[in-house]
């Protein structure tokens, strides 16, 4: 298997590659030298935008690299895969042991491996020859902490080393795990952990090369208390079974390191399918088994589309509300929230997108966070197009439209000095960690679907699993796909596109003004029936609202004109019960326009809302909306007081920064 193929093909560096691999380092170590003080976790905005490889369009770069996010060196060594071997301690709130490195040296003379850690505590480093066990101490020295990027630990390799391995334990506040109690579980019963790596929190679970430039195969042990089943996004030993306090697993393909994932809980399984599963905690099970009976049927239809799935099993981890994301996609194990179980499959979107991610991130995955529209892009058209195979094309077209309004309202809300977010790669961004910009995932959707358009499905179909195939198991950068582009799908096809189209759509930070978007009748009936009833032609009572869907919902509320009058929005609360509704995406676009309203009704529901989820993209736009008024901000202060230690350290983090901060 060729490894990290992306940033080692192809010629030597050019020149302009070797200016912008000197001013990355530059800024690099302007980042780690300023950075450590920094509580922004989006080193992307640091200083002197104009003068950064920002500057240098991704459209006409042969490659753009290094992963400023990692203090990893793929040039030295590169973890061909590792070993894992842990004691999960609920009483410390640690995972304690030790992981082994297997590397490869690709400079002969490197003599010094650079980890990402953060917050680690680190016992002692040794180190062997290849596939021997005479392991020696050797030295090694940890970094001071920077805020975004942890602490790089620098180890002494002798030259006959091919092996390390690490003692070490983990921090009870690590930003990649969240230790819950009883209380905060569906069964109250016992505890429950469950990691997140995605993006930059492996390295707050394992010393490693923390970028998605490298990948490895690893495999793992885990030992837990009685009564708690541990699951990882891996194969699992067949020797696991319930009542066991030793789990082991296997990762036989090569994974990036924000694919590590683990959780330990009341645990049990359901089959959906023949390859097909999920687990939840008992209480959870029934309701979760319903909402995604659908798996196997998503997985024939996307097979069908972008060839074989590739991991074997595909089951689903339904994870207590404190999960701070709707869905992450660990290889083989989507991680899910609770709150996309509304009951009626209305939801299973999310469903849809992780399962995509099988191909688009898990098998040919972005390089660095700057091209992550290659994952969450090219996996928003996948889940549309999954969606439309299993639900019908008219639940596709509403899906794409809630999806566009949320694009629309993120660019609109760009500051000047933010436009630069509104790149499909912008440079050095984040992506989506902590922020829920919706540019990556919806604009690079719409530039997917500009192509199925100009090229048609069956071309476009074809050059995806071209790419899928030539890259499977490898990262892959923003200026290889153009690359591709130009010489698959626009040579077959010359004169459809120019390089005007592709710098507008991917250099450019706004949505081109020929952008074709996807249509939907239902959601235009909609429009109108809304402007019929904001313009009081339509009285509340007439609302034709029987067959509506929850994106027909989700599109009324989002777009209503904002302020409503106290007395409307009652009507509509009277007549629809929408403060009391169990979907909680319907409940949060209502949240939303009644506090953007001065709606005195929802502060009760509003406050079991924000205590009992921490699904970010749900919580943070309400708490900014309350923020813009001094009531409003007592009351989101007083309830963030109480709700802060259910939180996972993901998502007090980005709120303590909207609440002391603004921003
Ligand atoms: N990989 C993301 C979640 C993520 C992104 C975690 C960035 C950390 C950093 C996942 O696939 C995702 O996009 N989830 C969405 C669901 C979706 C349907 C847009 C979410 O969490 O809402
Ligand atoms: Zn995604």
């Amino acid at each position: 298997m060729q490894h990290s193929e992306g940033f080692r093909a192809g010629p030597g560096p050019s020149p302009a590659m070797q200016i912008l691999r000197r001013t990355s380092v530059l800024l690099w170590a302007a980042l780690v030298a300023a950075g450590c003080q920094t509580t922004n976790p989006q080193p992307a905005a640091a200083p002197a935008a104009g003068s950064l490889p920002a500057s240098e369009p991704l459209v006409t770069n042969p490659r753009n690299w290094p992963d400023i996010f990692s203090y990893a060196d793929p040039e030295s060594f590169v973890t061909r895969s590792f070993a894992l071997d842990l004691d999960v301690d609920f009483a410390a709130s640690q995972l304690r042991g030790t992981v082994t490195l297997e590397l490869d040296r690709i400079d002969p003379g490197a003599r010094e491996l650079v980890l990402d850690t953060r917050d680690l505590q680190i016992a002692a480093v040794e180190a062997a020859p290849a596939g021997r066990t005479e392991f020696k101490a050797v030295r090694f020295a940890l970094d001071a902490r920077d805020d975004v990027l942890g602490a790089a630990l620098r180890i002494s390799v002798p030259r006959d080393a091919g092996r390390v391995r690490i003692a070490y334990a983990t921090s009870p506040q690590a930003s990649g795990l969240q230790w819950l109690q009883p209380a905060q579980t569906a069964g109250r019963q016992m505890p429950f952990l469950f990691s997140q790596a995605q993006a930059l929190h492996a390295r707050s679970i394992v010393p490693l090369q923390d970028t998605p430039w490298i990948r490895s195969t690893y495999t793992a042990t885990l030992r837990v208390p009685a009564g708690l089943v541990a699951v990882m996004a891996a194969e699992s030993d067949p020797g696991n079974h319930r009542g066991a306090t030793e789990f082991r697993f296997r990762m036989p393909q090569p994974v990036p390191s924000y694919l590590l994932a683990l959780a330990v809980g009341d645990l049990e399984f359901r089959a959906l399918g023949p390859r097909t599963g999920v687990w939840a905690e008992p209480a959870k099970l029934d309701a979760a088994a319903r909402e995604f009976e659908d798996a196997e049927a998503m997985m024939v239809k996307t097979e069908a589309l972008w060839g074989p799935y590739r991991w074997g099993r595909y089951d689903v981890l339904v994870l207590p509300p404190s999960f701070p994301f709707g869905g992450m996609e660990n290889p083989r194990l989507t991680f899910m929230t609770p709150t996309v179980i509304a009951g009626d499959k209305s939801l299973v979107g999310v469903l849809a997108h992780e399962l995509a991610h099988s191909w688009s991130g898990n098998l040919v995955t972005n390089a660095t966070w700057r091209d992550g529209w290659l994952n969450e892009g090219f996996t928003t058209y996948f889940e549309r197009r999954i969606m439309e195979a299993v639900y019908g094309e008219e639940r596709a077209r509403m899906e794409w439209g809630v999806g566009y309004q949320d694009l629309r309202q993120a660019l609109d809300e760009l500051a000047p000095d933010q436009a630069w977010r509104g790149a499909l790669a912008p440079d050095l961004a984040l992506h989506k960690d902590e922020d829920g910009s919706s540019v990556a995932y919806e604009k690079g959707a719409l530039f997917l679907y500009q192509l199925e358009q100009i090229y048609g499905r069956a071309q476009l179909d074809a050059f995806l699993q071209g790419w899928f195939d030539r890259h499977a198991f490898t990262s892959v950068t923003t200026p290889q796909f153009v690359g591709e582009l130009r010489q698959g799908l626009m040579a077959g096809a010359p004169g459809r596109v120019d390089a005007a189209f592709l710098s507008r759509w991917i250099d450019g930070t706004g949505l081109p003004a020929d952008a074709r978007l996807v249509q939907s009748d239902a959601l235009e009936r909609v429009d109108a029936q809304r402007l019929r009833w904001e313009q009081g032609s339509l009285a509340t009572a007439a609302l034709q609202t029987d067959r509506w869907s929850v994106q027909e919902w989700l599109h009324f509320l989002n777009r209503v004109t904002r302020p409503q009058s106290v007395a409307r929005l009652q009507e509509l609360d009277q007549r629809f019960r929408l403060t009391e509704s169990q979907n909680a995406e319907v409940t949060h676009a209502w949240f939303r326009l009644a506090i953007a309203s001065g709606y005195p009704g929802i502060e009760p529901a509003l406050e079991r809302y924000l205590t009992g989820i921490g699904r970010l993209k749900l919580i943070r736009p309400l708490y900014a909306d309350l923020l813009k008024t001094p009531q409003g901000a007592e009351f989101a202060r007083r309830v963030y007081a109480q709700a802060r230690p259910g939180y996972h350290a993901i998502t007090q983090r980005s709120l303590d920064r909207l609440l002391k901060e603004g921003s």
